[in-house]
Protein backbone atom coordinates (compact mmCIF):
# COMPACT_ATOMS: atom_id res chain seq x y z
CA UNK A 1 0.00 0.00 0.00
CA UNK A 2 1.72 3.25 -1.04
CA UNK A 3 1.58 5.54 1.68
CA UNK A 4 -0.74 8.89 1.46
CA UNK A 5 1.99 11.23 0.85
CA UNK A 6 2.83 9.07 -2.00
CA UNK A 7 -0.71 9.22 -3.67
CA UNK A 8 -0.66 12.42 -3.01
CA UNK A 9 2.52 13.47 -4.65
CA UNK A 10 0.98 11.32 -7.84
CA UNK A 11 -2.25 13.62 -7.28
CA UNK A 12 -0.18 15.95 -7.75
CA UNK A 13 1.62 14.78 -10.79
CA UNK A 14 -1.58 14.18 -12.48
CA UNK A 15 -3.06 17.86 -11.94
CA UNK A 16 -0.37 19.60 -13.26
CA UNK A 17 -0.19 17.35 -16.65
CA UNK A 18 2.21 14.55 -15.51
CA UNK A 19 1.37 10.94 -16.73
CA UNK A 20 1.48 8.23 -13.50
CA UNK A 21 0.89 4.62 -14.34
CA UNK A 22 -1.59 3.31 -11.40
CA UNK A 23 -2.71 -0.32 -10.70
CA UNK A 24 -6.16 -1.62 -11.47
CA UNK A 25 -8.12 -4.65 -10.45
CA UNK A 26 -8.07 -5.72 -14.36
CA UNK A 27 -4.40 -3.66 -16.08
CA UNK A 28 -1.68 -1.28 -14.75
CA UNK A 29 -3.13 2.18 -16.51
CA UNK A 30 -1.39 4.70 -17.65
CA UNK A 31 -3.17 8.24 -16.26
CA UNK A 32 -3.15 11.60 -17.09
CA UNK A 33 -5.68 14.09 -16.64
CA UNK A 34 -8.69 13.98 -18.81
CA UNK A 35 -9.78 17.61 -19.03
CA UNK A 36 -6.12 18.64 -20.21
CA UNK A 37 -5.70 17.95 -24.05
CA UNK A 38 -1.92 18.29 -23.46
CA UNK A 39 -1.67 15.79 -20.98
CA UNK A 40 -3.61 13.42 -22.69
CA UNK A 41 -1.18 14.21 -25.91
CA UNK A 42 1.73 12.56 -23.78
CA UNK A 43 -0.56 9.41 -22.77
CA UNK A 44 -0.34 8.83 -27.13
CA UNK A 45 3.44 10.18 -26.89
CA UNK A 46 4.53 7.85 -24.28
CA UNK A 47 2.32 4.86 -25.53
CA UNK A 48 3.59 5.26 -29.54
CA UNK A 49 -0.49 4.91 -29.47
CA UNK A 50 -2.10 5.97 -32.97
CA UNK A 51 -4.14 9.20 -32.56
CA UNK A 52 -7.36 7.26 -33.74
CA UNK A 53 -7.52 5.12 -31.06
CA UNK A 54 -9.41 6.76 -27.64
CA UNK A 55 -8.55 6.46 -24.25
CA UNK A 56 -11.18 5.53 -21.27
CA UNK A 57 -12.24 7.62 -19.00
CA UNK A 58 -11.68 6.63 -15.08
CA UNK A 59 -13.52 8.13 -12.69
CA UNK A 60 -13.20 7.30 -8.38
CA UNK A 61 -16.59 6.87 -7.63
CA UNK A 62 -20.05 5.94 -9.91
CA UNK A 63 -21.29 9.35 -8.56
CA UNK A 64 -19.17 11.51 -10.39
CA UNK A 65 -20.25 9.95 -13.85
CA UNK A 66 -23.95 12.09 -13.73
CA UNK A 67 -21.92 15.57 -12.63
CA UNK A 68 -20.03 14.63 -15.89
CA UNK A 69 -22.19 13.21 -18.25
CA UNK A 70 -25.63 14.11 -17.41
CA UNK A 71 -28.15 11.84 -18.32
CA UNK A 72 -27.65 8.51 -19.48
CA UNK A 73 -29.98 5.64 -21.37
CA UNK A 74 -31.68 3.26 -18.44
CA UNK A 75 -29.69 0.13 -19.60
CA UNK A 76 -26.08 2.42 -19.49
CA UNK A 77 -27.06 3.94 -15.35
CA UNK A 78 -28.54 -0.03 -14.90
CA UNK A 79 -25.06 -1.26 -15.80
CA UNK A 80 -22.70 0.98 -13.89
CA UNK A 81 -25.01 0.73 -10.39
CA UNK A 82 -24.96 -2.86 -10.79
CA UNK A 83 -21.19 -3.05 -12.12
CA UNK A 84 -19.06 -0.53 -10.59
CA UNK A 85 -16.71 -0.16 -9.43
CA UNK A 86 -15.62 -2.89 -11.36
CA UNK A 87 -14.10 -4.56 -14.87
CA UNK A 88 -16.55 -2.93 -16.95
CA UNK A 89 -16.11 0.23 -19.56
CA UNK A 90 -19.07 2.52 -21.00
CA UNK A 91 -19.41 3.93 -23.89
CA UNK A 92 -21.45 7.60 -23.40
CA UNK A 93 -22.13 10.86 -25.05
CA UNK A 94 -18.68 12.77 -24.68
CA UNK A 95 -19.09 15.80 -22.10
CA UNK A 96 -17.99 19.08 -23.44
CA UNK A 97 -15.58 19.70 -20.64
CA UNK A 98 -13.36 16.26 -22.09
CA UNK A 99 -11.20 17.43 -24.81
CA UNK A 100 -11.73 15.78 -27.74
CA UNK A 101 -7.72 13.98 -28.03
CA UNK A 102 -8.95 12.15 -25.40
CA UNK A 103 -11.86 10.06 -27.45
CA UNK A 104 -10.11 10.78 -30.72
CA UNK A 105 -13.12 13.01 -31.88
CA UNK A 106 -15.49 10.92 -31.25
CA UNK A 107 -18.56 12.26 -29.75
CA UNK A 108 -19.06 9.09 -27.81
CA UNK A 109 -16.63 8.59 -24.38
CA UNK A 110 -15.77 5.22 -22.83
CA UNK A 111 -15.56 5.03 -19.15
CA UNK A 112 -15.33 3.36 -16.10
CA UNK A 113 -14.59 3.13 -12.05
CA UNK A 114 -11.74 0.88 -11.19
CA UNK A 115 -12.08 -1.34 -8.69
CA UNK A 116 -8.91 -0.59 -6.71
CA UNK A 117 -8.40 1.16 -3.81
CA UNK A 118 -5.12 2.72 -4.95
CA UNK A 119 -6.23 4.06 -8.48
CA UNK A 120 -9.63 5.19 -6.36
CA UNK A 121 -7.87 7.43 -3.75
CA UNK A 122 -5.59 8.65 -6.39
CA UNK A 123 -8.44 9.76 -8.88
CA UNK A 124 -10.29 11.52 -5.69
CA UNK A 125 -7.06 13.06 -4.57
CA UNK A 126 -6.22 14.64 -7.77
CA UNK A 127 -9.97 15.93 -7.94
CA UNK A 128 -10.03 15.29 -12.02
CA UNK A 129 -11.08 12.65 -14.12
CA UNK A 130 -8.36 10.33 -15.68
CA UNK A 131 -8.03 8.99 -18.92
CA UNK A 132 -6.08 5.98 -19.11
CA UNK A 133 -5.02 3.38 -21.51
CA UNK A 134 -2.92 0.29 -20.53
CA UNK A 135 0.13 1.44 -19.28
CA UNK A 136 2.29 -0.32 -22.15
CA UNK A 137 3.39 0.32 -25.72
CA UNK A 138 0.95 0.68 -28.28
CA UNK A 139 -0.32 -3.48 -29.77
CA UNK A 140 2.26 -4.78 -27.00
CA UNK A 141 1.53 -6.88 -23.75
CA UNK A 142 -1.10 -5.40 -21.50
CA UNK A 143 0.92 -4.88 -17.79
CA UNK A 144 -0.17 -6.57 -14.43
CA UNK A 145 2.55 -5.67 -12.31
CA UNK A 146 4.39 -2.50 -11.87
CA UNK A 147 7.38 -4.18 -13.15
CA UNK A 148 5.50 -4.78 -16.45
CA UNK A 149 5.03 -0.67 -16.47
CA UNK A 150 8.57 0.04 -15.65
CA UNK A 151 10.07 -2.31 -18.35
CA UNK A 152 7.92 -1.31 -21.12
CA UNK A 153 7.66 2.69 -20.43
CA UNK A 154 10.52 3.39 -18.32
CA UNK A 155 11.79 6.93 -18.47
CA UNK A 156 8.43 8.29 -20.24
CA UNK A 157 6.07 8.01 -17.10
CA UNK A 158 6.80 10.47 -14.34
CA UNK A 159 5.17 7.74 -11.43
CA UNK A 160 4.88 4.41 -11.23
CA UNK A 161 2.47 3.48 -8.49
CA UNK A 162 3.02 -0.23 -7.17
CA UNK A 163 0.07 -2.05 -5.91
CA UNK A 164 0.96 -5.50 -6.64
CA UNK A 165 -0.38 -8.09 -9.24
CA UNK A 166 -3.81 -7.24 -10.83
CA UNK A 167 -6.57 -9.12 -9.62
CA UNK A 168 -8.19 -9.93 -12.81
CA UNK A 169 -5.07 -9.29 -15.07
CA UNK A 170 -7.07 -9.04 -18.04
CA UNK A 171 -8.79 -5.83 -19.56
CA UNK A 172 -12.06 -4.32 -18.84
CA UNK A 173 -15.41 -5.30 -20.67
CA UNK A 174 -16.51 -2.91 -22.88
CA UNK A 175 -20.11 -2.11 -23.62
CA UNK A 176 -22.47 0.31 -25.95
CA UNK A 177 -25.63 0.18 -24.00
CA UNK A 178 -26.91 3.55 -24.92
CA UNK A 179 -29.38 2.24 -27.84
CA UNK A 180 -31.78 -0.37 -27.73
CA UNK A 181 -29.11 -3.19 -28.53
CA UNK A 182 -26.57 -3.49 -25.88
CA UNK A 183 -23.41 -4.24 -27.73
CA UNK A 184 -20.26 -5.93 -26.48
CA UNK A 185 -17.36 -4.04 -28.18
CA UNK A 186 -14.57 -5.96 -26.31
CA UNK A 187 -14.71 -8.80 -24.32
CA UNK A 188 -12.96 -8.52 -20.78
CA UNK A 189 -12.52 -9.77 -17.27
CA UNK A 190 -16.42 -9.23 -16.59
CA UNK A 191 -18.28 -12.39 -18.61
CA UNK A 192 -20.80 -11.89 -20.76
CA UNK A 193 -23.29 -13.80 -18.91
CA UNK A 194 -22.83 -11.56 -15.75
CA UNK A 195 -23.91 -8.75 -18.58
CA UNK A 196 -26.93 -10.66 -19.46
CA UNK A 197 -28.24 -11.33 -16.39
CA UNK A 198 -28.49 -7.75 -15.32
CA UNK A 199 -29.57 -6.34 -18.66
CA UNK A 200 -30.93 -9.01 -20.67
CA UNK A 201 -29.33 -10.35 -24.38
CA UNK A 202 -26.31 -8.56 -25.42
CA UNK A 203 -24.47 -8.26 -28.38
CA UNK A 204 -20.92 -9.56 -29.06
CA UNK A 205 -18.93 -7.59 -31.79
CA UNK A 206 -15.43 -7.07 -30.95
CA UNK A 207 -13.75 -5.96 -33.84
CA UNK A 208 -16.32 -6.96 -36.48
CA UNK A 209 -15.26 -4.48 -39.00
CA UNK A 210 -11.80 -2.99 -39.82
CA UNK A 211 -12.56 -0.15 -38.79
CA UNK A 212 -10.91 0.37 -35.08
CA UNK A 213 -13.57 1.54 -33.33
CA UNK A 214 -12.16 -0.09 -30.63
CA UNK A 215 -8.32 -0.64 -31.55
CA UNK A 216 -8.06 -3.37 -28.27
CA UNK A 217 -10.03 -5.19 -31.00
CA UNK A 218 -7.42 -4.86 -33.93
CA UNK A 219 -6.67 -8.38 -35.19
CA UNK A 220 -2.92 -7.78 -34.06
CA UNK A 221 -2.52 -6.69 -30.66
CA UNK A 222 -1.91 -7.53 -26.79
CA UNK A 223 1.56 -9.50 -28.66
CA UNK A 224 4.35 -10.88 -26.98
CA UNK A 225 7.85 -9.83 -29.12
CA UNK A 226 8.09 -12.99 -29.48
CA UNK A 227 6.10 -14.91 -32.23
CA UNK A 228 2.96 -16.68 -30.68
CA UNK A 229 1.38 -19.61 -32.50
CA UNK A 230 -2.40 -20.91 -31.23
CA UNK A 231 -2.50 -24.28 -31.47
CA UNK A 232 -5.14 -27.00 -29.97
CA UNK A 233 -2.38 -29.15 -27.86
CA UNK A 234 0.92 -29.46 -27.66
CA UNK A 235 0.91 -33.19 -29.65
CA UNK A 236 0.12 -31.00 -32.70
CA UNK A 237 3.89 -29.68 -32.25
CA UNK A 238 5.45 -32.57 -33.11
CA UNK A 239 7.93 -35.01 -31.77
CA UNK A 240 10.89 -32.28 -31.65
CA UNK A 241 8.27 -29.73 -30.93
CA UNK A 242 9.14 -28.35 -27.86
CA UNK A 243 13.07 -27.53 -28.53
CA UNK A 244 13.67 -23.89 -27.75
CA UNK A 245 10.08 -22.94 -27.81
CA UNK A 246 7.65 -22.14 -24.36
CA UNK A 247 4.76 -23.63 -23.95
CA UNK A 248 1.94 -21.73 -22.93
CA UNK A 249 -0.94 -24.19 -21.08
CA UNK A 250 -4.36 -24.19 -19.98
CA UNK A 251 -3.99 -27.03 -16.74
CA UNK A 252 -1.79 -29.78 -17.46
CA UNK A 253 1.84 -29.48 -18.57
CA UNK A 254 2.42 -30.55 -22.30
CA UNK A 255 4.57 -33.96 -22.66
CA UNK A 256 7.94 -33.33 -24.48
CA UNK A 257 10.51 -31.15 -23.95
CA UNK A 258 9.96 -27.36 -24.14
CA UNK A 259 12.37 -24.88 -23.07
CA UNK A 260 10.02 -23.41 -20.56
CA UNK A 261 6.52 -23.98 -19.87
CA UNK A 262 3.67 -21.81 -17.80
CA UNK A 263 0.47 -23.51 -16.47
CA UNK A 264 -2.18 -21.03 -15.89
CA UNK A 265 -4.20 -22.51 -13.82
CA UNK A 266 -3.94 -26.22 -12.78
CA UNK A 267 -6.91 -26.33 -10.60
CA UNK A 268 -8.35 -25.15 -14.43
CA UNK A 269 -9.60 -22.14 -13.04
CA UNK A 270 -10.67 -19.58 -15.88
CA UNK A 271 -10.55 -16.55 -12.91
CA UNK A 272 -7.05 -17.55 -12.39
CA UNK A 273 -6.14 -18.37 -16.01
CA UNK A 274 -7.12 -15.06 -16.81
CA UNK A 275 -5.37 -13.40 -13.84
CA UNK A 276 -1.75 -15.12 -14.80
CA UNK A 277 -2.49 -14.68 -18.51
CA UNK A 278 -0.52 -11.43 -19.26
CA UNK A 279 2.33 -12.20 -16.45
CA UNK A 280 2.86 -15.43 -18.08
CA UNK A 281 3.44 -14.06 -21.40
CA UNK A 282 5.60 -11.47 -19.77
CA UNK A 283 7.74 -14.12 -18.59
CA UNK A 284 7.62 -16.53 -21.79
CA UNK A 285 8.72 -13.07 -23.65
CA UNK A 286 11.57 -13.03 -21.68
CA UNK A 287 13.06 -16.75 -21.10
CA UNK A 288 14.52 -16.02 -25.27
CA UNK A 289 12.30 -18.75 -26.76
CA UNK A 290 12.23 -18.29 -30.42
CA UNK A 291 8.30 -19.40 -30.53
CA UNK A 292 5.37 -19.23 -28.32
CA UNK A 293 3.06 -22.09 -28.63
CA UNK A 294 0.18 -21.35 -26.58
CA UNK A 295 -3.43 -23.55 -26.13
CA UNK A 296 -7.00 -21.93 -26.02
CA UNK A 297 -8.93 -21.74 -22.99
CA UNK A 298 -12.50 -23.56 -22.63
CA UNK A 299 -14.43 -20.61 -24.39
CA UNK A 300 -16.93 -19.54 -21.26
CA UNK A 301 -16.88 -16.98 -18.76
CA UNK A 302 -13.96 -14.55 -18.80
CA UNK A 303 -12.43 -17.65 -20.69
CA UNK A 304 -13.39 -15.87 -23.85
CA UNK A 305 -11.52 -13.23 -23.29
CA UNK A 306 -8.12 -14.66 -22.57
CA UNK A 307 -9.22 -16.64 -26.12
CA UNK A 308 -9.56 -13.39 -27.84
CA UNK A 309 -6.43 -11.53 -26.50
CA UNK A 310 -4.58 -14.78 -28.05
CA UNK A 311 -6.25 -15.10 -31.30
CA UNK A 312 -5.13 -11.40 -31.66
CA UNK A 313 -1.28 -11.88 -30.06
CA UNK A 314 -1.19 -14.55 -32.62
CA UNK A 315 -2.43 -12.59 -35.41
CA UNK A 316 0.56 -10.25 -35.42
CA UNK A 317 2.54 -13.14 -36.79
CA UNK A 318 0.43 -15.56 -38.01
CA UNK A 319 -2.17 -12.72 -40.30
CA UNK A 320 -5.57 -14.46 -40.96
CA UNK A 321 -5.85 -14.85 -44.93
O1 LIG B 1 -9.23 -2.49 -18.07
C1 LIG B 1 -9.08 -1.51 -18.79
O2 LIG B 1 -9.99 -1.10 -19.50
C2 LIG B 1 -7.70 -0.83 -18.78
C3 LIG B 1 -7.51 -0.18 -17.42
C4 LIG B 1 -6.27 0.66 -17.35
O3 LIG B 1 -8.65 0.57 -17.08
N1 LIG B 1 -7.61 0.13 -19.83
C5 LIG B 1 -7.51 -0.23 -21.14
O4 LIG B 1 -7.32 0.82 -22.00
O5 LIG B 1 -7.58 -1.37 -21.52
P1 LIG B 1 -6.80 0.65 -23.49
O6 LIG B 1 -6.55 2.00 -24.01
O7 LIG B 1 -5.69 -0.30 -23.55
O8 LIG B 1 -8.04 0.11 -24.25
C6 LIG B 1 -9.14 0.96 -24.37
C7 LIG B 1 -10.04 0.49 -25.44
C8 LIG B 1 -9.42 0.73 -26.78
O9 LIG B 1 -9.54 -0.41 -27.59
C9 LIG B 1 -10.26 1.88 -27.30
O10 LIG B 1 -10.33 1.92 -28.66
C10 LIG B 1 -11.63 1.63 -26.67
O11 LIG B 1 -11.24 1.26 -25.38
N2 LIG B 1 -12.42 2.86 -26.62
C11 LIG B 1 -12.12 4.00 -25.99
N3 LIG B 1 -13.06 4.94 -26.23
C12 LIG B 1 -13.97 4.37 -27.03
C13 LIG B 1 -15.17 4.82 -27.64
N4 LIG B 1 -15.62 6.07 -27.48
N5 LIG B 1 -15.87 3.96 -28.41
C14 LIG B 1 -15.42 2.69 -28.58
N6 LIG B 1 -14.29 2.20 -28.04
C15 LIG B 1 -13.56 3.02 -27.27
MG1 LIG C 1 -4.34 -1.66 -24.15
Amino acid sequence: MPADGDLGEAADVLRTGGLVAFPTETVYGLGANALDARAAARIFEAKRRPSFDPLITHLADAADLAPLVGPVSPAVAALAARFWPGPLTLIVDRPERIPPIVTSGLDSMAVRVPDHEHARRLIAAAGVPVAAPSANRFGQLSPTRAEHVVRGLGAAVDVVLDGGPSRCGIESTIVDARGDHPVVLRLGALPVEELEKAIGPVTVRPGSSGQPVAPGTLAAHYAPRTPLRLVHGAESVGADGGAGRGYLAFRDRPAGHWAAVEVLSAAGDLTEAAARLFDALHRLDAVGVTEIVAEPVPDAGVGRAVNDRLRRAAATWHPAP
